[in-house]
């Protein structure tokens, strides 16, 4: 059974920027309703209402990964450390993006999978054989008619993006060797409950995973979780390292036990828990509010940074549009001239630290606050201010 526990309205696609154009015109954005629910079985979270993956994940698709060295630094620490421990001999990626991950690794020993096709001619261009394809079955015969041994299949903030994630495990089953690795990584419930970050729920993110629904949800593949690592990407992510039952190769890590016992003591799996978050939530979209609404009314500028998918749907969720929030910047090519969906803030190119732009910026991209604030230390140093509503709302 799916019980229904927070509710943030209805909301635009998350990555839908308008242009210009589609402002004068008046263009109809699409809306869905935006509920979130536990299923009290399995523990898994998700959104209710899902918009098709063919919707979201088209020629237009406008995030890299690259622009971020945080996500860099990241992939390249753990290709290293795969090749390290693991020594695959072939591996692959689902949700290759554009290639931040693959492109540590020798051309003729990993592919890529990226169904946004403006996203896959990148890396292969780069050289990289990539299938601009959804992850489904029939993908996976394919490849397995074409290729060699799988010995390691990595995804990251991808798999919580794919409504059937049967169909996801089932497809991974068909392709991955025998004693094969299977490294996922997504953002954390526990980290967003600890954090009240509802933003980490809008259309893309169908699932937020934790360790217990994943436990739970791959047994049935005859798989489990031999290791789990906490992540500070993307908010607070965790990396599950998964292996099927009968390869004995790995040990069970005490990590796994760790995290789980840490996931259960937070609450989550009663539902009371989830209840506290839908009111944290609420007390937390009041206090942004009347951060922003206030600030406004001083005649403050207020401009946003990091022009992110969570932003949108924190805007779009508190009532926040143009009037309050002038314009953001932002690194990414494909968001710059456009305009955020639902509030219809600007996307301004971000060209260099800022100096006078303005003295108050909202953080869109607080999940590289630590990034950002090294960049932004003139700012902060002349007495800039930050205003972030992670974990509470508040001007830094
Ligand atoms: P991300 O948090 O990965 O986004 P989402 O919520 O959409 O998954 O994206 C970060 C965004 O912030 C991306 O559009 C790039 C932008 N950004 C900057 O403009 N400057 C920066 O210094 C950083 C780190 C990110």
């Amino acid at each position: 059974m799916i019980k229904k526990f927070l509710d943030l309205g209805k909301q635009p696609l998350a990555n839908k920027y308008l242009t210009k154009n589609d402002i004068i015109k008046k263009k109809r954005e699409d809306f869905y309703h935006l509920e979130i629910g536990l299923n009290t079985k399995n523990k898994l979270v998700s959104i209710l209402n899902t918009i098709s993956s063919k919707k979201m994940f088209d020629n237009k698709y406008p995030y890299r990964a690259s622009m971020s060295k945080t996500m860099q630094k990241s992939f390249k620490d753990l290709s290293l450390k795969i090749k390290k421990k693991f020594k695959p001999n072939f591996l692959m990626e689902i949700g290759s993006n554009d290639g931040s991950f693959i492109k540590n690794f020798e051309k003729k020993k990993v592919f890529g999978v990226e169904p946004c096709k403006n996203v896959a001619k990148i890396t292969q261009k780069m050289g990289y054989k990539t299938f601009a394809n959804y992850w489904d079955m029939s993908l996976a015969k394919k490849i397995k008619s074409k290729n060699k041994k799988i010995d390691l299949i990595y995804s990251a903030n991808t798999l919580s993006h794919i409504k059937d994630l049967n169909s996801v495990f089932r497809s991974i089953c068909h392709v991955i060797s025998k004693d094969g690795i299977l490294i996922i990584e997504d953002p954390s419930l526990l980290e967003c409950f600890k954090k009240i970050s509802y933003d980490q729920f809008y259309n893309e993110h169908i699932y937020v995973f934790s360790l217990l629904a994943i436990k739970n949800f791959i047994k049935k593949y005859n798989l489990e979780v031999f290791n789990v690592e906490k992540l500070n990407t993307h908010g607070g992510s965790l990396r599950y390292y998964i292996k099927r039952t009968t390869n004995n190769r790995f040990k069970i890590n005490r990590k796994v036990k760790i995290q789980l016992n840490q996931e259960k003591i937070f609450g989550l799996n009663s539902f009371s828990a989830y209840l506290k978050f839908k009111k944290n939530v609420e007390k937390s979209r009041k206090k942004l509010k009347e951060i922003l609404i206030n600030l406004n009314k001083n005649n403050k500028k207020i401009i946003g940074y990091g022009s992110t998918a969570k932003a949108s749907t924190v805007l779009t969720y508190c009532s926040i549009n143009n009037k309050i929030i002038k314009y953001f910047l932002d690194t990414t090519p494909s968001k710059v001239g456009k305009y955020m969906p639902g509030s219809h803030i600007y996307v301004k190119r971000y060209t260099k630290p800022m100096t006078n732009e303005s003295d108050y910026v909202f953080l869109g991209a607080w999940n590289f606050k630590k990034e950002i604030f090294k960049k932004e230390r003139r700012f902060i140093k002349r007495g800039g201010k930050f205003i972030t509503h992670v974990p509470k709302p508040r001007i830094i």
